[in-house]
Parts: structure tokens; sequence; C-alpha cells
């Protein structure tokens, strides 16, 4: 198969880890450019990726053979970035949230669709090995009846106040990972309450945000299910899940970086990831292998602009829930 030709805008944390995957270990793929607004970061990733560097999206999509672009901008960047590079006829990876308000994703979503560009959202647990497992097992029947769903997502510490501030707040940046994954594995969401406190960092209280949380879902098939997130689980990196059915359940956890054991006199341990770079690296490869499988093969991207609608529009239902102390039923924007 062809290579395809990829480039990348924001070159922060995850965009640069995007680009040295693109440049470095992915075969099929190749890397077009990059481009940040901060020059010296862009130069700098640039030199050591051997590919060109730019300080606009404009000035990346002027470069020919591009083909796609991995939008891995701040969150209030993506939709204006999103219609440009469909505006330039090339397909659309974007990093989640698509963004912080309904409409806005719409308009996305919808300007992706009138250019007839693909646009594949960056929920990469989908395309981890455990989890991709779970939905295969799930898909045949293997668990019977689902009947209840627990995810924790837990980030080690809390991520620099520059992004906090526009990163929508902890359900739409965080919570909506685990929102998608339900949805994946168990189906839609009808109805959500959340609790949420600001106790680990006095900044995100001044934000008016939580840091902590614990999200409880109900789904149209009857199914019940529960969330909680940290910002600053001093232990490490946790993403881990359980889906219980009628005739079995299926648990996911893996934060080792190496599967070894220390034992000392009267203790033993193990190792664990410290961030999402560390638990994720095949994910994020392949997502990104996907994304350009489906531009060769002219398929339809998974997960996609309306998978990361629904999951905002559950992340605005548990925002609204912490405010108002109440329970909120959700529709489905997809009508599922
Ligand atoms: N899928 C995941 O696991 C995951 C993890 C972290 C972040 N994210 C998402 O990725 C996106 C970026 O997050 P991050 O943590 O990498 O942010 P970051 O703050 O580390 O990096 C953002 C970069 O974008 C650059 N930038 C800002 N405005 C720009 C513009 N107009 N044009 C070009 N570059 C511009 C900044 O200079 C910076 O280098 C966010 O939407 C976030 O939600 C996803």
């Amino acid at each position: 198969m062809r290579p395809v030709h990829l480039g990348v805008v924001g070159l922060g944390r995850m965009g640069r880890y995007h680009a040295s995957n693109i440049a470095g270990r992915l075969p099929g793929l190749r890397l077009a450019g990059v481009a940040d607004t901060d020059a010296q970061l862009a130069r700098e990733v640039a030199a050591e990726l051997e590919t060109g560097a730019h300080t606009s999206l404009e000035s990346l999509l002027a470069v020919p053979d591009l083909e796609a672009v991995v939008i891995a901008s701040p969150t209030p960047y993506h939709v204006s970035m999103i219609e440009e590079t469909a505006a330039a006829g090339k397909h659309v990876f974007c990093e989640k949230p698509i963004a912080l308000d309904v409409a806005a994703t719409q308009r996305a979503v919808a300007a992706a669709d009138a250019a007839g560009v693909k646009l594949q959202i960056g929920f990469h647990r989908r395309f981890d090995p455990d989890w991709a497992e779970a939905k295969r097992r799930i898909a045949q029947g293997d668990l019977g009846d689902v009947l209840l769903f627990r995810t924790s997502l837990r980030d080690k510490q809390v991520p620099p106040l520059e992004f906090l501030t526009t990163s929508g707040g902890l359900f739409q940046d965080v919570t909506v990972h685990d929102l998608d994954t339900a949805r994946w594995l168990v189906g839609e969401v009808t109805e959500v309450s959340s609790v949420g406190a600001a106790i680990a960092d006095p900044r995100i209280a001044d934000l008016d945000d939580v840091d902590h949380a614990i999200v409880t879902l109900r789904f149209a098939s009857g199914a019940i299910g529960v969330i909680d997130n940290s910002r600053a689980a001093g232990y490490g990196y946790e993403c881990s899940t359980e889906v219980v059915g009628s005739r079995a359940a299926i648990r996911i956890g893996n934060h080792r970086r190496a599967h070894c054991e220390w034992l000392t006199p009267g203790a033993s341990s193990v190792d664990w990831v410290v961030d999402f770079r560390e638990r994720y690296p095949h994910a994020y490869m392949a997502e990104l292998e996907a994304f350009a499988a489906c531009i060769s093969s002219d398929t339809a991207t998974e997960p996609s602009g309306a998978d990361g609608l629904a999951a905002l529009v559950l992340a605005q239902a548990c925002e609204e829930s912490l405010r108002m102390k109440h329970v909120v039923r959700v529709v489905a924007p997809n009508g599922g």
C-alpha cells in the first residue's frame, strides 16, 4: 500500500508524540510537515523528524502531496482548523474533544461531510488491544447480557495551567474518553448523574472546575455504569475497566511497563505507568494506522465525528448534573 502523507498541527504533549510516531514508527505513513505557532518548537521538531517546519495550518496545507492533517492544537482551535483543512480537501484526524459546544461540533462534522473528507476523532482507547478484545467478546455475546460497566481514568498529576484553562473542564477533557468507551462497549447512554470536587489543586477551584468526579450512567439496554476520574492520583496513571455480564465478566487493567515482579523480604512490588503515553503506545500508533487505511481504501473512519459529538453531549450532561445536582436524561444526537 502506498504511504499516506500526513501533517501535524500543534506540537505540544500530544502533537509531538503523533508526529514522531508518523515519522519513525509507522511504515504506511509519511510525515509531510509539522506546524506550531511557536516557531522555535516547530523548527526543533521538524529538524528532529526530518520534515518541514511551519508556523500556521495555512502554510502546512500548501505542502505538495499532503493528504491529511492531525490536529493536536488546543481544543478551542479544533473547529476552525477542521473547517480550514476540509475546505482544502484534506482529511482530518482531530484530537478529542472536537469542540466545547454542541453547535460548533456539529458545524465541524458538517464541514467534513460537505467537503467529502474523512474525520476521525482521537479516542485512542478503541485501538488498544485489551479494549479491542473486550469489544470483540461483548459483540459476539460471550458476556451474555451486559449488566454493569465500571471504568476509572486517573491522571497522576494535574496538567499545566495553560492546558487547563482551555481544556473545557474535567468532563469534556477527561470523562469524554470514558463516555466514548461506555457507548462503544455497552451502547447508548440515556441518563447521567455526577458529583465532583476540587480538592487536589486550588487552581482548579479558581477555574470553577473539579479535579475528581464520579459519574453514574444508565444505558438504553437497562445496564448501569459508573465512572471515576482523578486529575491527581499521585500513585500513577490508571485506566481500567470492567464489564460484567450475565455469563461472564471482562476486566482490563495492565498498568505495567514490564511484567516482572520485584521481590524483597516481606514485600513484592511491580512498576506502574505514569501517563497515557506510557500506557497506550500501541493504541496511539494503531489509531493513525487505521486512519491512513481508511484514506487508502476510502472506507468510513471510526471513531467518527458523530461519535465525537455523542461523547460531548454526554460530557455536557455530566456538567449539568454536577451544577444542578440532579439526574440528567440524554437524547443521543445520532438518534441511537
Ligand atoms: N487522546 C489523548 O489521550 C489526549 C491526551 C492529551 C491531550 N489531548 C488533546 O490534544 C489536544 C492538545 O493537547 P496537548 O496536551 O498536546 O496541548 P499542549 O498545550 O501541550 O500543546 C498545544 C500546542 O499547540 C500549539 N498551538 C496553539 N495554538 C496554535 C495554532 N493556532 N496553530 C498551531 N499550533 C498552535 C501550542 O504552541 C502548543 O505547542 C487537546 O485537544 C487535548 O484535549 C488528547
